[in-house]
């Protein structure tokens, strides 16, 4: 067969070739069939030398055009097959987004975080900012300057866990209350001071269901010109509300703290049983929850900190942490806070 003929041939059975390939594999080989070394166009590209100088420009601007047709079928088919072999794929390989899948453990915030994160944030919005101070604390800020006398109870070795004991001039001592950082707070900001402050507190004391050597109180003061009782009850309302539930109503009872005069303790009204079922499973049946300490700050405390109490007024709160979330939660042992059982924490997400 001479050259023309073979051209004519290829362009003649290409279309068949390559139409009828089914997958991209199946068009490769079609492929060098019909350009590769072997093939037909390959051997006329080879033979041009020994042809005829006067039929070689006929002979090769055909080759070039059968070459190019050929290729461009190619190129229109592997198109199609990719487009095919993409559906294909999108078909079978489709995620049931809908399966169970594997559970990741993820770490959630300890419930007693959550709980002082909540309390502060109460706090923020009615414009108070968080302070804190060392938990190695001076005698002077624990109790003196909070007008405690040496002689008071609270002082003695039995119910503070002293660093250096002995002379009440210089002793340190694991904080028993933030109270403290009242008085550091003060001594290093004019007023009006609105500050709580979250934190470790530290007390001679064995373990049981309600108790811990180790615990965390938020410690609230206000200070400013002309605050009164009322203003205690109105923020620790605001406050009650907004942590306990909207119908939640408080009740202050009278109380003694030396930084404090007059002092109260705050209770709120039982969100389980509202005031009063018998046995209830949470105030077991008194209708109130007691919360907090409070009270309006002795004047001698504003005087240690160089205050004048002719000038401005105020009141200071302090809270259990671990009994917020107690009784909010229902949890029955102050223990399990610690315990650092998966069982428990893994509640409060
Ligand atoms: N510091 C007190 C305690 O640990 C709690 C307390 C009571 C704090 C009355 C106060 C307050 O600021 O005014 O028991």
């Amino acid at each position: 067969m001479d050259a023309g003929s073979v051209l004519d041939s290829v362009l003649a059975e290409a279309p068949t070739a390559i139409g009828g390939a089914a997958t991209l594999e199946e068009l490769d080989r079609v492929e060098s069939d019909l350009l590769g070394k072997g093939s037909p166009l390959g051997d006329v590209r080879r033979s041009m030398g020994s042809l005829d100088p006067a039929d070689r420009p006929l002979v090769g601007e055909k080759l070039n055009e059968v070459t190019r047709s050929v290729q461009a079928l190619l190129f229109a088919r592997r198109i199609e097959l990719e487009i095919d072999d993409e559906a294909r794929r999108l078909t079978e390989d489709r995620i049931d987004v809908t399966l169970a899948s594997h559970s990741f453990p993820q770490g959630s915030q300890h419930l007693l975080q959550q709980t002082i994160d909540e309390i502060v944030d109460i706090f923020n919005g009615l414009g108070y900012v968080v302070a804190d101070g060392p938990e190695a604390e001076l005698g002077w800020y624990n109790f003196d300057a909070l007008n405690t006398p040496p002689t008071h109870p609270a002082r003695l070795e039995s119910d503070t866990l002293y660093l250096d004991y002995g002379d009440p001039a210089d002793e340190v001592l694991l904080r028993t209350q933030t109270s403290p950082v009242q008085a550091r707070w003060m001594e290093t900001h004019e007023p009006p001071v609105y500050v709580v402050v979250p934190g470790k507190v530290y007390r001679q004391e064995t373990t049981d269901a309600t108790h811990l050597p180790v615990f965390h109180q938020i410690e609230g003061l206000a200070v400013d010109e002309s605050i009164q009782f009322s203003d205690l009850k109105g923020t620790l309302a605001h406050f009650s509300r907004e942590f306990f539930g909207p119908s939640t109503s408080v009740r202050l009872r009278p109380d003694f703290f030396p930084f404090t005069e007059p002092s109260a303790d705050l209770s709120v009204s039982c969100f389980a049983c509202d005031g009063g079922e018998p046995g209830c499973r949470v105030c077991g049946g008194a209708g109130w929850l007691e919360m907090l300490g409070c009270g309006m700050v002795d004047p001698n405390v504003l005087l240690a900190v160089g205050y004048d109490p002719s000038q401005v007024s105020g009141f200071a709160f302090g809270m259990g942490v671990e009994r917020m979330a107690m009784v909010r939660h229902g949890i029955n042992d102050i223990r399990h806070f610690v315990d650092n059982d998966l069982r428990f924490l893994s509640q409060f997400r």
